[in-house]
């Protein structure tokens, strides 16, 4: 367990815009999250991540994940893996992610994969889990912040932070009110986190 004396060493792992890892950077900056942002990776080449984190300094490249689609494997996964320990990094962030992690990461960070997920899990596990919120009319929607395990979008919960759906949602308003909320979540689950507050048993984290 970390303690609030000695920084969480962050690598963030993305392909897109990259406001979760804004806001973790917010946090660190405000002083509200003890953390240190060592690297930041995309498997997207011109991900808007990688723009933000040059702006703020912060160490990034493109991942290749070739000849992988969906997934980090084999190769790909192995140089990663290298990357983060090269930078110090002892936490791994998920931030819009777009691919499965395996068990080699997992292995090489027990317990410090955490994800980002834009739905009330397990709820609407997968891909544009708002759209499928809409779509199956759900009256409630969010998001869910939780360790990474071997499944897909099953690991031990962390934060949850709802949000209403609205009578005219489409699936770009819903998605941006779950994003408020996102900006949130991930930042409390990271400090709660850095201040060894996390307690798992099972399937259950409880928060100390
Ligand atoms: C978020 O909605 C997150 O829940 C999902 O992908 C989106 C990433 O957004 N996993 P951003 O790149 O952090 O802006």
């Amino acid at each position: 367990m970390n303690t609030s004396s000695s920084p969480l060493r962050i690598g963030v792992l993305g392909s897109g815009s990259g406001s979760n890892m804004q806001s973790l950077l917010d946090a660190i900056q405000a002083g509200t999250l003890n953390a240190e942002m060592r690297l930041v990776l995309a498997d997207v080449p011109d991900a808007k991540i990688l723009d933000r984190a040059r702006k703020h300094g912060i160490p990034c490249a493109w991942l290749d994940c070739t000849p992988f689609k969906t997934k980090l494997d084999g190769e790909a996964e192995q140089r990663c893996i290298a990357t983060l320990k090269e930078h110090g990094v002892d936490t791994v962030v998920l931030a819009g992610f777009m691919r499965i992690v395996k068990p080699g990461l997992l292995k090489a960070f027990p317990r410090r994969v955490l994800n980002i997920h834009p739905a009330l899990l397990p709820a609407f596990p997968g891909l544009q889990a708002w759209k499928q919120a809409l779509e199956y009319g759900a009256k409630v929607a969010g998001c869910t912040v939780h360790f990474v395990d071997e499944g897909t979008d099953t690991g031990p919960v962390i934060v949850q932070r709802a949000v209403p759906v609205l009578t005219g949602d489409t699936p770009e308003s819903l998605h941006a009110r779950i994003q408020v909320e996102e900006h949130l979540a991930y930042p409390e689950a990271l400090r709660l986190l850095s201040e060894g507050r996390l307690q798992i048993s099972g399937r259950r984290v409880d928060i100390l």
